[in-house]
């Protein structure tokens, strides 16, 4: 295959799009998609429990500040059937005043002191580890405290069939998933 040069593009390191979840100082919560998410692991261990989640944001959108004074979170998957709240919350700020334009309902996580959407499927309650600067972006590494799926999904003991979910791919442009293709072994057997 012959290919060309595009310059320096980051867009096809892609995740799904989550909206995190943080509480504003009058306890009203604050939504913000968020793509630029990833993981590390400290220690390999039983349950994921030394896994950190990796959330850079950057400039100072409200969503930070809230982390930086909480250090409390909720990592909550935006699915197809929530992308005019993630549109909406996507090109608002906290910091212009609250975020209800458009009806949503949340409550408050079970293990962390931060909002849960209730249309979301998959939600991660995470706490602040560790935070790196660099340049306007800070990256927070986040212990998960909690994680709560929608349980009409039924979850194996490794590995999540994400088409169950319908998360919303972010890559300058909104996309769905296809196929579910199986399991590490299914194509080469060691
Ligand atoms: C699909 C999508 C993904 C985004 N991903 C990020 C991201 O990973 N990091 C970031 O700093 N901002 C990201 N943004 C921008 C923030 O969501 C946006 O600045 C938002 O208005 C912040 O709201 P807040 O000030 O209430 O926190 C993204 C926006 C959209 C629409």
């Amino acid at each position: 295959m012959k290919r060309k040069s595009i310059g320096a593009r980051h867009e096809m390191i892609v995740q799904p799009t989550f909206l995190i979840g943080t509480f504003l100082e009058d306890g009203a919560p604050d939504f913000a998609p968020i793509t630029w998410v990833s993981k590390t692991c400290e220690k390999d261990g039983p349950c994921g429990s030394q896994n950190l989640i990796i959330i850079s944001m950057y400039g100072t959108k409200q969503t930070k500040r809230n982390v930086q004074r909480t250090g409390q979170l909720c990592i909550n998957l935006a699915t197809r059937d929530m992308l005019e709240l993630v549109d909406y919350f996507g090109q608002t700020s906290g910091r212009n005043g609250k975020k209800d334009a458009v009806p949503y309902a949340w409550e408050r996580a079970v293990c962390v002191d931060a909002p849960a959407l209730d249309q979301s499927p998959w939600v991660c309650e995470c706490e602040v580890a560790r935070t790196v600067t660099t340049g306007e972006s800070d990256t927070f590494f986040c212990r998960i405290k909690n994680v709560q799926v929608d349980e009409r999904i039924d979850v194996e003991s490794w590995g999540l069939d994400l088409t169950k979910f319908d998360p919303v791919i972010y890559s300058g442009k909104y996309h769905s998933i296809g196929e579910c293709l199986g399991d590490i072994g299914d194509y080469y057997k060691k």
